[in-house]
């Protein structure tokens, strides 16, 4: 990893099932369990072949350090956030540097720029969004880096107090009270 000041060279590529022990390794570190919650539960959503959501692996210089998950929220999901006024159009990121030692370096944001540029090059996907908690200062910082602005809070039933994070597509604004 380099040390150089400079912003780190980062790409994505899909994972296998040859790097499920990895991840499964990744849900179980504290840094990622404490926000994302049970591991068992989480790697059996990751693995599910019939999951509808995109992953890609966090390449760092060439090395696998995280993981980013992108898809459609269902109107179930949102409805349950009280995220009524976001459509299902959208893309929802979520995401972990799993290897803690490659955390705080610039990666998180540039894999969240990169997979917000693939989800905005469909003209039907009206903006990007990210949920985080309110306490997650990290995520906030890194998705404040990748573009993301500050929405509003809301509850969620299994994450608590949380921040919708919006990424709007370059020169529009978002109408007050209208995300639609
Ligand atoms: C959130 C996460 C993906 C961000 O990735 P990252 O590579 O660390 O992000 P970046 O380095 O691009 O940006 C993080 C910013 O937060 C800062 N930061 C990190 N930890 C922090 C902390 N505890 N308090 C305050 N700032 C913090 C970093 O210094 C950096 O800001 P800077 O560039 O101004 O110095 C990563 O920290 C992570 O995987 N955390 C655990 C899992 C998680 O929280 N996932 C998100 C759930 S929504």
């Amino acid at each position: 990893m380099s040390s150089t000041g400079q912003a780190p060279v980062v790409g994505l590529s899909v994972p296998t099932d040859a790097d499920i022990p990895l991840i499964a390794r990744w849900l179980q570190s504290d840094h990622v369990r404490h926000y994302w919650g049970d591991p068992e539960e989480n790697l059996s959503l990751i693995s599910d072949p019939r999951s509808s959501s995109h992953r890609a692996l966090i390449l760092a210089y060439g090395q696998k350090v995280g993981l980013i998950l992108w898809q459609h929220p269902s109107r179930e999901e949102l409805d349950e956030a009280g995220l009524n006024e976001v459509p299902t159009s959208v893309i929802d990121i979520d995401m972990m540097i799993g290897d803690e030692s490659a955390a705080g370096r610039g990666i998180g944001s540039a894999a969240i720029r990169l997979v917000a540029e693939l989800a905005l090059a469909d003209s039907a996907v009206p903006y990007v969004i990210a949920a985080t908690s309110t306490s997650n200062t990290a995520s906030r910082k890194a998705l404040a880096k990748a573009g993301f602005g500050e929405a509003r809070e809301f509850d969620d039933p299994i994450c608590g107090r949380c921040v919708l994070m919006v990424l709007q597509r370059s020169g529009t604004v978002l109408p007050e009270g209208d995300m639609s």
